[in-house]
């Protein structure tokens, strides 16, 4: 274990955000991720509580997720984000009415002053931000959005978002249509838009958030290395031990009625896989996988589960503590800065 120091890595982002250390676990849906969001807001990070859901009734989805605000607002005094995916319907261009639903129960929440000292952060994926824009805009929240393209991220930017997650095809769950890897996107997006970035796909350690930085990143953004750590206690430890079994190469790419998702292999890869082909509607489909990915989450079904994941995993061999590997990765992240500074060499 590397020796804690104190010393931290101030950038854009932990400016912008309030945290200690410029390092954020992402959103881990479509189970609840309550006290890993606390514990990595507890370590000075930013944590995300996830939804529990997109194919839960709007109305009862909201309240669920109000109830995960509240649950770990009482769990720490660090900053929490909400990550919601936002889609639009095809037809009207309007956000859908779950993605509205959760935007309006994170903005409603944030009325409440006790929350608005935790909950800082909204987070976006999926869709273009444009859609949830309006709704969010006047709240005081910070606006992060996720993309896979450079040309997204300008868009977003446009858009009035605060800050980009510039997510890599290596990353876990949804990934890009485009398969664009992080080492090729993160300096594509930092170099296209004044907003603060953050490099998410493949971040395992303090290399990793020392490579961010050197490409023009201002914080890392870790999901699968959060995951198997000791401090996710709502979702069954099958999934963390999973993932550490997982060899170099073993996750897949399926596809997940709107896009590719990366998970590890499972029968329910294969069930799904087979439904789509049958012709199923998009509406069962959904539900069907909505039901597998939390069978894996919560209850720890590794065969007919689905199971996001990141190609990070074949790479991880142990359980972590938040509370150590936050400050430790932050402090390997100095000691390489330092480091790197001393192989500047002048030859004549
Ligand atoms: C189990 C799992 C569930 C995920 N669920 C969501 C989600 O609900 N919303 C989202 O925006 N991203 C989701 N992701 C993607 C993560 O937020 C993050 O972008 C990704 O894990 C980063 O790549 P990494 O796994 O290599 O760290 C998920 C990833 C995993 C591994």
């Amino acid at each position: 274990m590397i020796a804690q120091t104190g010393r931290t890595i101030e950038t854009r982002f932990t400016r912008l955000v309030g945290v200690r250390h410029p390092v954020m676990q992402e959103g881990l849906g479509p189970y609840k991720t309550v006290r890993l969001a606390a514990a990595v807001a507890n370590a000075g990070a930013l944590g995300t509580v996830s939804i529990p859901g997109i194919t839960e009734e709007p109305t009862r989805g909201a309240r669920v997720l109000r109830g995960y605000i509240e649950e770990a607002c009482a769990l720490t005094d660090g900053i929490l984000a909400v990550n919601i995916p936002v889609g639009a319907d095809k037809a009207t261009g309007k956000v859908l009415p779950f993605s509205e639903a959760y935007v309006r129960a994170v903005v409603q929440s944030v009325r409440d002053p006790m929350i608005a000292q935790r909950l800082r952060v909204i987070t976006t994926s999926a869709g273009a931000p444009g859609v949830a824009r309006a709704l969010i805009a006047d709240s005081g929240l910070i606006h992060i959005h996720k993309v896979g393209g450079t040309s997204q991220a300008i868009r977003a930017e446009r858009d009035g978002v605060d800050a980009i997650i510039a997510s890599g095809y290596e990353a876990g769950g949804h990934t890009h249509a485009r398969p664009v890897h992080t080492f090729v996107l993160v300096p594509s997006v930092a170099e296209a838009v004044k907003i603060p970035v953050i490099l998410a796909g493949g971040a395992r350690d303090g290399r990793s958030l020392a490579a961010a930085l050197a490409m023009g990143a201002d914080a890392v953004a870790l999901g699968t290395r959060f995951v198997a750590s000791r401090d996710n206690p709502d979702w069954d430890p099958a999934y963390a031990a999973r993932i550490l079994a997982a060899k170099e190469g073993e996750d897949v790419v399926f596809s997940a009625i709107y896009g590719p998702s990366r998970a590890l292999p499972s029968g329910g890869i294969g069930e799904l896989a087979a439904m789509i082909a049958a012709g199923i509607d998009n509406d069962a489909l959904t539900r069907f996988k909505d039901e597998r990915l939390i069978a894996g989450q919560r209850d720890g079904d590794m065969e007919g589960g689905i199971l996001p994941c990141g190609q990070i995993a074949g790479a991880l061999q142990e359980l972590i503590d938040v509370a150590e590997f936050v400050p430790g990765m932050v402090e390997q992240a100095c000691e390489i800065l330092a480091h790197l500074e001393k192989l500047i060499a002048r030859k004549s």
